[in-house]
């Protein structure tokens, strides 16, 4: 096959540091020369001092180092950054600390704000399965703008891990499976957190993690290794982090895992080459959490003196919790082993952010108790979570249109251990707000729009436990009940980190509890609440109406209701696959095709399948439904070839055939028929959300130019190959409607 490298080769194994290279900087002016006089004045334990990060005495995500004064430490210049500090008032507090250290640099303060700070959004993965990059930015917008009036700035987000995995309990913090829609999401995040830029007093630091390829940790389980071929990192692991830099991110993390043996953390491939070389990457890279002296449990250094040396070779410039920084670094540029130029560029790149941040104008701007108080928690911003909630809902089966449920309904009865749910619903990475905290759970959600219908209630069961002593009363319940409406799913606590399960069904007897239930023949509805994809086979199969409501956060009840009333018609598409069974992990779309595709799932003959189970998802890739119906029809391609530099349009039309108005994700995916090296059966290209009245229609173009065709080789070489590509659209990855063809001429 006639082969032609159109493009340039990204990777070069040279193994030049990119720390020397102190080129121009995109900073504000005068900038630079601000820092390179500060940095003049430091001494060298006044550098190290602020590669130092600490964690505050809020609330860890790890192991605490807690020994020593912190409060002297910041006092004496020792320490950069705090995590996990947070209010207007605590934040000023150890600034003043600050202030009286000999140069007076001011602290810079860190905090996971995943899914919202005050007001909690849903989470990430929900959040993706709106696939409404408008909205998704809005709420990093809305919580970006309350932690910095609450003295944060910088937040740990957005995660841009591909993950593809549904054991790991961290596919919750992400945007699911896809590079592509991940990417665009990786993007609108960060613009989201950062706002107009830097310096506002509503902007925090953007930082996108786990560098990299921590969400292929084998087995699912957190923390674990990532054993992978560098064309599949590059092509399905990197591109959402080239996107969080292209957006601007302030600020990278990296990650627990080791890649084909070297952990992240020392990986100077990784962070020198690929993202501070290749990238040009110009902020900063702050190590997970205490993971420059877990590279001695790799097994990769034997102290943290080594571990210290390997590290900031490597390019982590700041060192989360682990101290092997301020207690090794000096001693390693006295020993020659660590250049001082090295540590020079480190403190260069935090400094940069500080003073883009505003913090030596005045290191108390974002610590303000009444811009505070007057920031958080408004009813527009609670309206906006309400908003993006109700976006993040999948309706995953509606028969007999069980759904939407009418007003007139005499009774419904609410059953199951979620239904009364706060902190459940709210997910893990959401900040205690203790006393203060209220989430609307489905119960209060449903009592705001229930009108006449009488609300009926039993919990029916636990989330996990095997006792079945209030399932009696449940179906006692349900039987005097119109409708039956059943909130099932995850504690918050069984996804996030450190959050793995090897069995990802419906916890506990809680499918009990749906099959006594809908052994009564009632219509029942049964809502999903989990921060992952879990299995539910024989509720895929006999309930009637399935939704998937993740965890939603503050508003999720109300958000709920909206959906079960129809006060909105459910647009959501799954933005992972749904397995039938744990055996069937890793699974997603985008696979290659083998040499002995299966046609079918009983195709099975000397095949790529299972003998024991079916090879297909249980729920595709894009899948979900609405209330209404759309059809697709008339596609046409500008042209059947593509050459030289001119881009391909094909358009269609999409019609909304039901009764009310929704919207539709259209989905353009691309399969590269014959490459080498082969391709995936389809990929996600572009997408199109559009709302659409009864009747109504519309055209949607996508247009598809050689950047969508390419790919690399086993060179790393991004390239296109000549040849014939399927166009497919569709309404979910496995429900293709329209499809075409065109040929790449050269
Ligand atoms: C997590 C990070 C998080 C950090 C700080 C770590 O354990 O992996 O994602 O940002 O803790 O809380």
């Amino acid at each position: 096959m006639l082969k032609k490298i159109i493009s340039f080769t990204l990777i070069t194994f040279c193994f030049s540091i990119a720390y020397s290279q102190k080129k121009k900087s995109p900073t504000a002016p005068g900038i630079d020369e601000k820092v390179e006089a500060l940095l003049q004045k430091m001494t060298l334990d006044e550098k190290i001092g602020q590669l130092n990060q600490y964690t505050g005495d809020w609330e860890a995500t790890g192991p605490v180092t807690n020994s020593g004064n912190k409060l002297e430490d910041v006092k004496q210049g020792k320490i950069g950054s705090m995590l996990n500090v947070k209010g207007a008032k605590h934040t000023r507090a150890l600034q003043e600390a600050a202030m009286q250290s000999r140069l007076k640099i001011p602290l810079l303060f860190g905090l996971d704000v995943i899914h919202g700070y005050r007001v909690t959004f849903p989470i990430p993965l929900a959040e993706a399965a709106s696939w409404d990059l408008e909205a998704i930015e809005k709420s990093a917008r809305i919580a970006g703008t309350e932690a910095a009036a609450s003295g944060i700035h910088w937040t740990f987000a957005p995660m841009v891990d591909i993950a593809r995995d549904p054991r790991w309990g961290r596919v919750m913090e992400g945007a699911g499976e896809d590079t592509y829609l991940g990417s665009l999401i990786a993007k609108a995040r960060v613009k989201g957190f950062q706002g107009k830029g830097l310096g506002n007093l509503d902007a925090v630091m953007a930082c996108a993690k786990h560098f990299a390829a921590y969400g292929a940790a084998i087995g699912g389980r957190d923390y674990n290794s990532v054993d992978m071929g560098l064309r599949t990192l590059w092509e399905v692991y990197l591109p959402p982090f080239k996107a969080a830099v292209d957006a601007g991110a302030a600020t990278f993390m990296n990650s627990f895992n080791d890649i084909n043996g070297i952990p992240a953390t020392g990986n100077s491939y990784i962070q020198r080459d690929i993202l501070k070389g290749k990238w040009g990457f110009k902020g900063f890279v702050v190590s997970d959490w205490g993971s420059i002296g877990e590279m001695i449990q790799h097994g990769y250094v034997k102290d943290n003196y080594e571990a210290a040396e390997v590290a900031i070779n490597a390019g982590s410039d700041m060192d989360m919790e682990s101290r092997s920084y301020i207690n090794n670094l000096a001693k390693l540029v006295k020993e020659g082993k660590v250049k001082e130029e090295v540590i020079n560029d480190a403190v260069r790149r935090i400094l940069v952010k500080k003073f883009e941040l505003g913090l030596f104008d005045d290191p108390y701007r974002f610590s303000n108790e009444q811009r505070e108080k007057k920031t958080l928690n408004t009813p527009e911003f609670l309206e906006a979570a309400r908003d993006v909630a109700r976006k993040s809902i999948v309706l995953l089966k509606n028969e007999k249109q069980v759904l939407p449920l009418s007003k007139d309904l005499k009774s419904v009865a609410l059953i199951g251990p979620l239904v009364k749910a706060e902190k459940d619903m709210q997910g893990f990475w959401s900040i205690d707000w203790g006393k203060e905290d209220h989430l609307v759970s489905l119960y209060e959600g449903m009592q705001n729009q229930a009108g006449k219908t009488r609300l009926l209630y039993a919990k029916g069961c636990e989330i996990s436990d095997t006792s079945k002593a209030g399932f009696a009363e449940a179906v006692s319940t349900a039987q005097q009940a119109d409708v039956v409406v059943m909130a099932m799913g995850e504690k918050y606590d069984m996804s996030g980190e450190a959050k793995s399960r090897a069995n990802i069904h419906l916890p506990g007897n809680q499918e009990e509890l749906i099959k006594a239930i809908q052994a009564t023949g009632k219509p029942v509805v049964v809502l999903l609440m989990a921060g992952r994809p879990l299995v539910f086979n024989w509720t895929a199969d006999n309930v009637p109406a399935i939704v998937y409501t993740w965890w939603l956060g503050s508003q999720a009840g109300n958000a709920i209701a909206d959906v079960l009333y129809g006060n909105y018609n459910p647009s959501g598409k799954l933005p992972m696959t749904f397995p039938r069974s744990e055996g069937q992990i890793p699974i997603y779309y985008n696979y290659f095709n083998t040499g002995r595709p299966a046609k079918d799932d009983n195709d099975l003959n000397y095949r790529s399948g299972y003998i024991d189970m079916q090879k297909s998802p249980r729920y595709a890739f894009g899948y979900g439904l609405s209330y209404t119906t759309f059809e697709y029809g008339n596609l046409k391609l500008s042209d059947t070839n593509i050459s030289g530099n001119k881009p391909v349009t094909v358009s269609f039309t999409l019609k909304n055939t039901g009764n009310v108005a929704g919207e539709e994700v259209a989905q353009l995916y691309l399969q590269d028929m014959v490459a080498r090296p082969v391709r995936p059966v389809k990929e996600l290209k572009d997408f199109k959300k559009v709302m659409l009245k009864p009747g109504e229609s519309t055209t949607i173009t996508f247009t598809i130019d050689k950047e969508k065709l390419s790919f690399y080789n086993e060179n790393l070489e991004w390239i296109t190959q000549p040849g014939e590509f399927k166009i497919m659209i569709g309404s979910s990855s496995d429900a293709v409607k329209l499809d075409g063809s065109f040929t790449l001429v050269d």
